[in-house]
């Protein structure tokens, strides 16, 4: 039997308790933590990119995408009031549906988390960017995008040579150095064991709430209703493609979760700390998409043939630079700074250089937010015996898990230097939607064989909620492009290799290893999550 690996709740309650790190956290503090780690990239960039996919449909996209995290928020919260330790999704259904499956779920959560970080490193280089053109300085495109050197792959592995994609060859860039800079920064912090205090999270949720605000303020006035028509010019599928994509604004919330063992009565605060910070940055997003839609309008860019480009494309990039090259305004989807174009274009300049300044104060939390997950659920799985256990050795000094913070912030360097952020945010979600799947499952399952345990917080209507949160998951994956729905298979082929020829064997639990070890054995990391004290 392959599903006979189960981890005991009891033991990993246990381990939480041994652990006993301080309760500090209330219900504020947890909504602080998830919006710090919800707001980022994907309304600041991937605006353009949802703008490319759906059109004015983008407003619906932005629903679609906040229903199904909503809906899965509903049976994350009653698991982790359950089962309130680390290790997020991972955890959870190594208690419910076995080894293998959370042995999938963990190497989902690497897309997820190390791929998520370099995606936001992404648009966090776009910002600086453009700040340091508002500055006067200008920063080479050859350094800080790949977009030349994509176009030169396709064309090298067969591609039609169209005008656009040679225009990318001559405008775009080789290799993102904004991005590595940061990566390679927030990895660094991360080693000396450097996480964001609850002070300073409060702050950039601060900064990023009034920018936001701002932009809402200034673009909501000067809307016009004929920007909404067409309405869906790609029809459903482009509103559901955008709904696909820009489900990574959404992601993030699940950060709650993994501060359950630091947060003060978690049963009830921890569902209420992840439904607030989703209900506040669905209101959010709506608001800016309508108010960046109404006041400049969001149709999709075609070629010269008149077919919709696919965003994230060198094509894309070639096209946008003629027609910018023409004298024409910007179309919104050619922006790589969605809501400080939009601020430009309606003549609010200085605003727009603000916003663009908030950015990038507060994307590299989010950079820190997501690979600090990352090095957690590595570390958590190394000391499951899933993994080498050097991956799970403590620094002495500093004592952070720095091997596996050094594995991760490679990884998503390399991700950041050469793949644009449209696309490294779709891989991201293909990881989120497997593991958010997987969440909804275990509800149910657990529903079943185990009914007696007490449910501090109970999903309301379970067995509509999870099976919709299921389907939500099925037809956002379904709905990404082709690339990223092979990559979920391929990246989990290589993880049953990893883990039928190695982690199997060594597995603790499948050792008979269940006893809970003593913290001791493999060291303490001592550093709270981000934004926690
Ligand atoms: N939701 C986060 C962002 O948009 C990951 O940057």
């Amino acid at each position: 039997m392959i599903f006979d690996r189960v981890k005991s709740l009891d033991a990993i309650l246990l381990t939480a308790q041994r652990k006993s790190l301080h309760r500090t956290l209330g219900a504020f503090q947890l909504t602080m933590l998830g919006i710090g780690g919800v707001i980022g990239t994907g309304i600041f960039v991937l605006t353009s990119e949802a703008a490319q996919k759906a059109g004015p449909g983008m407003v619906v996209s932005f629903l679609v995408a906040g229903f199904v995290c909503a809906v899965a928020a509903l049976c994350y919260s009653e698991l982790a009031s359950m089962v309130p330790v680390s290790g997020s999704a991972y955890t959870y259904t190594y208690a419910v549906v076995g080894e293998l499956l959370a042995w999938m779920v963990g190497w989902a959560l690497i897309l997820e988390y190390a791929v998520g970080a370099s995606a936001v490193a992404v648009g966090w280089s776009n910002h600086a960017v453009g700040l340091l053109r508002g500055l006067g300085v200008d920063f080479p495109a050859t350094l800080s995008n790949a977009d030349a050197l994509m176009a030169k792959v396709q064309m090298a592995f067969g591609a039609d040579v169209t005008p656009d994609l040679i225009t990318a060859t001559q405008v775009g860039g080789y290799i993102n150095v904004p991005a590595i800079l940061i990566a390679g920064l927030v990895t660094w912090l991360l080693i000396i064991g450097t996480t964001e205090s609850a002070r300073v999270n409060a702050v950039l949720v601060a900064i990023k709430i009034v920018a936001l605000t701002a932009f809402v303020a200034l673009t909501i006035p000067v809307m016009n209703a004929e920007n909404f028509t067409p309405f869906a010019p790609t029809g459903a599928t482009g509103v559901f493609g955008a709904a696909a994509s820009i489900f990574f604004a959404y992601v993030g919330f699940d950060a709650v979760s993994t501060a359950a063992e630091e947060t003060k009565n978690p049963q009830r605060n921890v569902p209420i700390g992840l439904i607030a910070s989703l209900l506040i940055c669905t209101l959010f997003y709506i608001l800016v998409a309508s108010g960046a839609i109404g006041s400049i309008g969001a149709q999709p860019v075609t070629n010269l043939a008149g077919e919709v480009l696919r965003p994230g494309t060198p094509e894309l990039a070639g096209r946008c630079a003629t027609i910018v090259a023409s004298g024409a305004l910007e179309p919104l989807s050619c922006s790589k700074e969605a809501l400080v174009h939009v601020l430009d274009a309606i003549n609010f300049p200085a605003v727009g250089r603000l916003v663009g300044l908030a950015a990038v104060l507060a994307l590299p939390s989010v950079v820190l937010i997501m690979m600090f997950g990352q090095t957690r659920v590595f570390f958590t799985m190394a000391r499951d015996g899933l993994l080498p256990e050097k991956l799970a050795s403590v620094h002495p000094r500093y004592r952070t898990p720095h091997v596996v913070t050094i594995v991760t912030g490679i990884g998503a360097t390399l991700a950041a230097a050469f793949l644009p952020v449209g696309r490294l945010a779709d891989y991201s979600n293909s990881g989120t939607l497997f593991a958010f799947f997987m969440v909804a499952v275990s509800v149910m399952v657990l529903r079943k064989v185990d009914p007696a345990r007490p449910r501090p917080f109970r999903t309301p209507l379970v067995w509509l909620i999870a099976p919709l949160s299921i389907v939500g998951c099925v037809v956002l994956y379904f709905s990404l492009p082709l690339t990223a729905i092979l990559i979920l298979p391929g990246w989990g082929a290589i993880g049953l290799l990893v883990y039928f020829f190695y982690s199997r064997a060594r597995s603790h639990v499948g050792r008979g290893l269940t006893e809970v070890p003593e913290p001791e054995a493999y060291g303490e990391i001592d550093p709270p999550a981000p934004g926690t004290r």
